[in-house]
């Protein structure tokens, strides 16, 4: 199935070459990262985005952190400073852990080689993951008409065919739905950039909205459905996704429209019972009141900028898996699907 773009390559024993995503749509710009440092500032520049990618470069950033140094003490200290980089998204501090294990359990002087080796697999793993959840989640949008997303989550977001949009993309090509309206997602207007031009690539009819018209169109009735990726989520199926997905999610159950997660289990947090369990990152005032070089509030304006919100499990008809689709109540599904994995 078509990707629309390979976000993430792994240099193996050279270092990461990334698509850098704050450029986008005008220019198809490339970064290589072969420090630590060099891949700490990418992410918290979104330059690299998206939970499961972000899951990606927290193996392959570990992978640069023993090329560099692969002591215990270096590579721990690695670990804690590319999972500090975004504390949402729950993939990339598992990313991290897991390829710190794999390294202590190795000699030193064959770390940074099994930790190439885990980034390489890891990143063509994550394409069956996509394929899978895609499949699993199509047939959920049967009859929608139109479907309504938020954020970015094609294959700039995962490496692979995506989560929701691959679900979309899906859906689309069964002929399930004929159009997807786009939050245009401020303040980073991820939905307005990239996902337009993912759906453009797919082939898929979209049309954009601010995200101030959500309750209007869902309101109106056009979309028949909502389906938005997830960066973290809770085993009681609270969900921490994009800024604004709560709003979204509210005005659906208003509404009478299915709200839908699509996520690999990857995102599940085994740790995390409920939502006062889940770390909400803040962002820079300077985001809101202007972007890039535009300005449009004066120096100094203080914004409320939170990069994500939790949307409650009671307002979520069901997430959507590698494993297969799980429903409320998601305290029992979501641990049916872990154990069935
Ligand atoms: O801040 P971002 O752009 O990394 O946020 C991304 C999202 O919120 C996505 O919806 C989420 O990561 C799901 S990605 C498949």
């Amino acid at each position: 199935m078509m990707e629309t773009y390979r976000p993430i390559e792994v240099l193996a024993g050279r270092g990461i070459r990334v698509l850098d995503q704050t450029a986008l749509p005008h220019s198809e710009r490339y970064l290589e990262l072969r420090t630590v440092a060099d891949l700490c500032e990418a992410i918290q520049r979104l330059q690299v985005r998206g939970a499961p990618l972000l899951g990606l470069c927290g193996i392959a950033g570990m992978a640069v952190a023993a090329s560099e140094d692969a002591s215990d003490s270096g590579l721990q200290i690695a670990a804690e400073r590319i999972s500090a980089t975004r504390p949402t998204a729950v993939d990339l501090g598992a990313g991290v852990r897991r390829a710190l294990a794999a390294a202590l359990t190795t000699a030193t002087d064959g770390r940074s080689e099994r930790l190439w080796t885990l980034a390489n697999e890891v990143t063509v793993a994550q394409r069956a993951v996509d394929e899978a959840l895609a499949a699993h989640g199509a047939p959920l949008l049967q009859g929608a008409g139109a479907v309504l997303t938020h954020c970015n989550t094609g294959a700039l977001a995962t490496g692979g065919r995506g989560t929701a949009l691959a679900v979309i993309d899906e859906a689309w090509r069964a002929g399930h739905i004929d159009r997807v309206f786009a939050t245009e997602t401020r303040p980073l207007l991820q939905g307005a950039r990239l996902t337009t031009c993912e759906l453009q690539k797919l082939g898929i009819p979209c049309t954009l909205l601010p995200d101030s018209a959500v309750a209007s169109l869902l309101e109106s009735g056009a979309a028949g459905a909502v389906v938005t990726g997830a960066d973290r989520i809770a085993m009681n199926g609270d969900t921490a996704n994009k800024i604004g997905t709560y709003g979204i999610a509210l005005a659906a159950r208003e509404h009478g429209v299915p709200f839908f997660i699509a996520a690999p289990t990857t995102t599940i947090d085994p740790g995390a019972g409920d939502r006062r369990a889940i770390p909400i990152e803040f962002r820079a005032s300077e985001e809101v009141g202007g972007y890039g070089e535009t300005r449009w509030s004066p120096e100094g304006t203080e914004a409320y900028n939170p990069a994500f919100d939790v949307t409650p499990a009671r307002f979520i008809s069901a997430i959507v898996t590698e494993l297969g689709v799980a429903k409320p109540p998601f305290d029992v599904s979501l641990r049916g699907l872990l154990e069935s994995g």
